[in-house]
C-alpha cells in the first residue's frame, strides 16, 4: 500500500515537474523571438485551424494579375494556393529567414508545375524589394517570431503600393502568438490602417491598408527604425 503510495507521489510530482518546464520554456521562447526551426515542420505540414486557406483566401481577396509577397511561408501550407489565385500573370513572392523552408516549399511548387512563385531568403526586418512593390502582403504565425515586429511592419508598408493590403494571421498555442490589439497598435504606429478580422481573439486574421496615393503618410516608429537600419 505505502508502495504504491510512493509511486504514485513519485509519478504525480514528476508530471507536475514536466508541466512546469514546458511552460518556462513556453516562456523563454516567448521572450526570446527565433524563427521555427525547419526540423520541427511537422507542426506546419497539420491542417491549420481556423486559420484555414480558405478564409485567407477570402480576407486577402487576391487577384489574376496581382503582384503578392508571403513574408515566412514555411513549408508552403498557403503558398501554393494563393499562387493559384493570382495566376497566370500574377506573382507571387516568398521570403523567409531559412532557405531549407523555401527549397521545401519549391519542391511542391515544381511537382505542380507552378510558375509564378519566386522565392527570396532574407530577413522581414529589412526587406530587399523597391518601395511600392506588392499589391498585397501576408504572413502568418510568423511575426511573433521576429525579433523586431515595428520594424517589419514598417517595412511591409514601405513594400506595398498605396493602398496595398496586409493581412497578418495569428493563433493561440503558438508560443510567439502576436495578440490583435498589440498588432493593431504597431500596425497603425507603422502608418498601416486596420479594416476587418475574421475570427475571434485566439484565432484570427487581420487586414490593414496602406495610406493611399492623395493620403499623407504617419510613420510614428518607422523613420527612427530606418535610421536605426541605415546606421
Ligand atoms: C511558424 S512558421 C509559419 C509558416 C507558415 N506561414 C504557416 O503558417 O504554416 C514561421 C516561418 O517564418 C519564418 N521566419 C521567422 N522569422 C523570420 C524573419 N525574421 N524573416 C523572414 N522569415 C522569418 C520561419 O523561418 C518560418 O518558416
Amino acid at each position: 500500500m505505502r508502495g504504491q503510495q510512493s509511486v504514485l507521489i513519485a509519478g504525480g510530482a514528476a508530471l507536475l515537474g514536466g508541466i512546469a518546464a514546458a511552460l518556462a520554456y513556453a516562456a523563454w521562447w516567448r521572450k526570446n523571438p527565433s524563427a521555427c526551426p525547419y526540423e520541427q515542420r511537422f507542426f506546419l505540414e497539420v491542417p491549420h485551424p481556423f486559420l484555414t486557406r480558405a478564409r485567407l483566401r477570402r480576407i486577402l481577396a487576391p487577384r489574376p494579375g496581382e503582384r503578392v509577397l508571403e513574408v515566412g511561408p514555411g513549408t508552403g501550407y498557403y503558398t501554393l494556393d494563393i499562387a493559384q489565385q493570382i495566376a497566370p500573370d500574377g506573382v507571387l513572392e516568398i521570403l523567409d529567414l531559412q532557405q531549407e523552408m523555401l527549397d521545401h516549399t519549391m519542391r511542391k511548387v515544381s511537382e505542380r508545375h507552378i510558375t509564378n512563385i519566386v522565392p527570396t531568403q532574407g530577413d522581414a526586418q529589412e526587406l530587399s524589394y523597391p518601395d511600392d512593390t506588392f499589391d498585397a502582403a501576408y504572413m502568418t504565425v510568423t511575426l511573433g517570431e521576429v525579433p523586431d515586429q515595428d520594424a517589419a511592419l514598417c517595412e511591409l508598408r514601405r513594400v506595398l503600393k498605396p493602398d496595398g493590403r496586409l493581412v497578418v494571421g495569428e493563433i493561440f498555442g503558438d508560443p510567439h502568438m502576436v495578440t490583435f490589439g498589440s498588432l493593431r497598435a504597431s500596425a497603425e504606429e507603422a502608418g498601416l490602417r486596420f479594416e476587418q478580422r475574421l475570427g475571434g481573439k485566439l484565432a484570427y486574421f487581420a487586414r490593414f491598408r496602406a495610406p493611399g496615393p492623395a493620403t499623407p503618410v504617419l510613420m510614428l516608429n518607422c523613420s527612427a527604425i530606418t535610421d536605426k537600419l541605415d546606421a
